[in-house]
């Protein structure tokens, strides 16, 4: 049986092993906290930074295989595993480009993908530089996620909201959409396109409301999407799953946001709405097995489930009965013991053919559902 190891236990991690459970194969899980999602799914936890050149090193040698489900690891670790023969998906060399904005941006450029306009920024100061490439979206090449290390900058007095590390300033897109584009690719480059998802984002928290699979995007979009992601996920030249964040501009324009090189968010619902949900494709990937059928079976939204503003501690599922009466709804739960405002918890997949039911239960969810902490529940 190949043993594969995951690179973080976070959600993501977790839903792998789900899928996992239904091949051959043996699966090891590097992460620091051995509370974390993915703790308890795998056959062999191991306590280690995922950032430790020798903590990932150790966790790799004897493995056949290694795949991350966040993108802040030891890269030159990878490296070296992969030249001792270890199958790291995505490569060390995807890895590289894609965890730094500014590489990324750059290969974007070099490669004629369409994406926003931009310029590098070393320091904060730099900015100054740039006051008449306003409004601009400024972003941290490295250490951001979930929207933190991400700051609009509309106008010159917004400048010192800026990052004084190393950063891409990017033209602000006027958007119409966001979409995602799923990709997986295996080492004799077959790729499987999943239906492109809607986005609808929470403005307050810059975090992801609810998504629609598939998009509601005209036929020529939608074929412009599907070209520009395949291009992305071939010239990085590695096999895996890709998740393509793409704007459609007011114009109908279509342009890179940014490429995960991983199973993300915006694949959820593939789980219960797809033939082949992403986890169960990443391990066809992995274990040089024949690709699945991405195609979605019916039409799902996707709400994510965060921790409610002002409560932190041991969570409490307030509207759980409420919500588990609700038709072709489909509850996950994360395992994470402690809330924060703004945590990912869980999600929730619809599944309907009507878009009105999926928007209607979707708002119901949002209403209704609620992940407070122990102490507020007592005194609320
Ligand atoms: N150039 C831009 N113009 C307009 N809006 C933008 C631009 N770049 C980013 N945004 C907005 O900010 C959000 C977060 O940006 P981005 O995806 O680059 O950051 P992130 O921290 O990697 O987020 P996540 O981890 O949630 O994907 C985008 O989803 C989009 O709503
Ligand atoms: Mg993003």
């Amino acid at each position: 049986m190949l043993k594969i190891g995951i690179l973080g236990g976070g959600q993501l991690g977790r839903m792998l092993l789900q899928a996992a459970a239904n091949y051959p194969v043996e699966t090891l899980v590097l992460e620091n906290d051995t509370e974390c999602p993915a703790a308890h799914l795998c056959h062999h936890f191991v306590k280690g930074d995922i950032r430790n050149f020798n903590d990932v090193y150790n966790f790799g040698k004897t493995l056949d295989g290694i795949t991350i489900e966040i993108e802040s690891v030891n890269v030159e670790a990878l490296e070296k595993l992969e030249n001792e023969g270890v199958k790291i998906y995505p490569r060390p060399s995807a890895l590289r480009i894609i965890r730094d904005k500014i590489l990324q941006k750059q290969f974007y450029k070099e490669n004629e993908i369409p994406s926003p306009v931009f310029r590098i920024t070393e320091k904060k100061d730099d900015l100054k530089k740039f006051y008449d490439f306003l409004p601009a979206v400024h972003k941290k090449a490295s250490g951001g996620y979930d929207g933190r290390g991400v700051q609009v900058l509309s106008e010159e007095k917004d400048l010192h909201l800026g990052f004084d590390q190393p950063s891409v300033l990017e033209k602000k897109v006027d958007i119409h959409k966001e979409i995602s584009q799923i990709i997986a690719i295996n080492a004799s480059g077959q790729t499987a396109l999943y239906p492109a998802v809607e986005m609808i984002f929470n403005q307050t928290l810059n975090q992801l409301d609810y998504q629609l699979s598939p998009a509601e995007i005209p036929q020529h979009t939608s074929w412009r999407v599907e070209a520009i992601a395949l291009k992305v996920v071939k010239e990085l030249k590695s096999p895996g799953i890709f998740a393509v964040e793409i704007f459609i501009d007011k114009n109908g324009d279509v342009l890179v946001n940014e490429t995960a090189p991983r199973v993300h968010n915006s694949g959820h619902h593939t789980i219960e709405a797809n033939f082949s949900s992403q986890f169960d494709m990443l391990w066809r990937v992995m274990l040089d097995y024949p690709l699945g059928n991405p195609k979605h079976i019916v039409h799902a939204a996707m709400v994510n489930l965060t921790g409610s503003e002002g409560n932190s501690g041991n969570a409490v599922y307030e509207g759980i009965d409420e919500i588990l009466k609700m038709e072709n709804i489909f509850l996950h739960l994360y395992g994470k013991k402690e809330t924060r405002p703004g945590r990912k918890m869980g999600h929730i997949t619809i599944l309907s053919p009507e878009k009105s039911d999926l928007v209607y239960k979707a708002k119901i969810i949002k209403q209704k559902f609620r992940i407070i902490s122990h102490q507020s529940q007592i005194t609320v």
